[in-house]
C-alpha cells in the first residue's frame, strides 16, 4: 500500500509535528507499504520527497528546506506527482494545530479520495477549537470547570467590563487559553487581574477568540481513544511533573519528566475517566483517534479538559505507551491499526 506521510505544517507545533513524524517513519514497515514522506514548511510550502528507500530516513533529510527551497516546492507539484500515483493509498497527517489537526488538510484528503488516518473533517475542526469543544461536552453532560468566551472585538470594545465580567464569574486563578492552539502555546495562567490583562493581550497574538477558563486545582490525567463506531479506552496515564503550569518547556523540554501509567488514581476516578472520554470522543463524533485530557480536582470530581485530534505521537508520547501499557500494542502495532480503522 501507499502511504503518505504528512508532516511539518504552517503552526507553531510545526516542531512537535518533526517529533512525531521522526518516530512514525521509522516505525513505519517499508516492506510492507510504499511510504511517500511529504513535508509542509512553515510558510505551507508543500514538497514531495519521493519514495522512502527500505533502510528509511535520517533526520537531516525529513527536514528539505534546503534541498527544495525552488518555486517546485508546492501542493501543486505533490498533487501531481506522489498523489496521483495508482494503487490502494492511505494518508497520515502527522500535523498538529492549525491547517493540519483542523480539518483543513482533511477536507484536501476527502476531495482526493484518499483515505486518512484519524478523524475526519468535522471533528478535527471541532477538537481544535477548546470552545466548540466545551459547548458540545456541556450539551452530553460532561463535567468542567467554569469558563468564558472572549473575542478580539468584545475586547477592543470594553476591556473593564470583559474583566469584571471574569471576575464576576470566579475565574482566578485560571487560565487565559486561545481557542484553537496546542502545546499550550499563548496560555497564560493568571491568578490577579493584571495578570488575565497580560494573559489575554498574549493569547489575542495568537487567535480571535479566547478561553477563559477557572483552575481546577488537582491532577492531569489523559487517556488514549481509538476505534470509529465502537471506540475503546487506554488506561489513565499521568505526567509526573512538579510545575504548577504544564507549558510547552514543561511538556518537550524538561528531562525530569516521567510518565505514570497507570495513573495512580482511585479505580472510580478512573473509570469515570475511561467513560467520559468515550463519551466525549462520540459527542465530538471522533474517529480514528484521540487523546482526551481530564483534571482529576482536590474535590475528587473529574472535569473534562480538552481533547487532542492528533495527540503527540513520539516514542515516549503519552498517546502509544498509554496503549502499550493497557493491552501490549507496540508502537508499530498501533499505526497499522490506525491505518486499518483509516480505510474501515
Ligand atoms: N498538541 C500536542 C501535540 C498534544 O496534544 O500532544
Ligand atoms: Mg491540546
Amino acid at each position: 500500500m501507499i502511504v503518505y506521510v504528512l508532516y511539518g505544517g504552517q503552526s507553531p507545533e510545526h516542531e512537535v509535528s518533526l517529533k512525531t513524524a521522526a518516530t512514525v517513519l521509522k516505525a513505519l514497515n517499508t516492506q510492507k507499504h510504499e511510504v511517500y514522506p511529504i513535508y509542509i514548511s512553515r510558510e505551507g510550502l508543500w514538497t514531495g520527497l519521493g519514495r522512502m528507500p527500505e533502510d528509511g530516513l535520517n533526520a537531516e533529510n525529513l527536514m528539505p528546506v534546503s534541498r527544495h527551497a525552488d518555486a517546485a516546492s508546492s501542493l501543486g507539484e505533490v498533487l501531481k506527482a506522489e498523489f496521483s500515483l495508482p494503487g490502494e493509498k492511505v494518508a497520515l497527517p502527522l500535523l498538529h494545530g492549525a491547517n493540519g489537526e483542523d480539518g483543513t488538510v482533511q477536507g484536501l484528503l476527502e476531495l482526493l479520495g484518499i483515505p486518512y488516518v484519524g478523524n475526519g473533517v468535522l471533528s478535527a475542526a471541532m477538537t481544535l477549537d477548546k470552545d466548540v469543544t466545551h459547548r458540545l461536552a456541556g450539551l452530553a453532560g460532561i463535567r468542567q470547570t467554569a469558563y468564558e468566551i472572549v473575542t478580539r472585538r468584545e475586547w477592543e470594545e470594553d476591556q473593564a467590563g470583559v474583566l469584571s465580567r471574569l471576575k464576576k464569574r470566579g475565574l482566578l486563578p485560571g487560565y487565559v487559553k486561545p481557542a484553537t492552539l496546542g502545546s499550550s502555546i499563548g496560555i497564560s495562567r493568571c491568578e490577579d487581574e493584571a495578570a488575565l490583562e497580560a494573559g489575554i493581550e498574549e493569547a489575542l497574538r495568537h487567535d480571535v477568540k479566547l478561553v477563559i477558563e477557572r483552575e481546577v486545582p488537582g491532577r492531569e490525567i489523559q487517556v488514549a481513544v481509538m476505534g470509529n463506531d465502537r471506540p475503546q479506552a487506554s488506561l489513565p496515564g499521568e505526567f509526573l511533573h512538579g510545575v504548577k503550569f504544564f507549558d510547552f518547556r514543561a511538556k518537550y523540554a524538561d528531562p525530569t519528566l516521567r510518565m505514570s501509567i497507570p495513573a495512580e488514581i482511585p479505580p472510580a476516578a478512573a473509570e469515570e475517566i475511561r467513560e467520559s472520554a468515550i463519551r466525549a470522543y462520540e459527542a465530538l463524533c471522533c474517529s480514528g483517534l484521540a487523546r482526551v485530557d481530564f483534571f482529576l480536582g482536590e474535590d475528587g470530581r473529574v472535569y473534562l479538559n480538552e481533547i487532542n485530534a492528533l495527540p503527540g505521537f513520539t516514542g515516549t508520547s503519552m498517546y502509544p505507551v498509554m496503549w502499550e501499557r493497557t493491552d501490549g500494542t507496540t508502537y508499530a502495532a498501533l499505526i497499522e491499526k490506525l491505518m486499518d480503522y483509516a480505510l474501515e
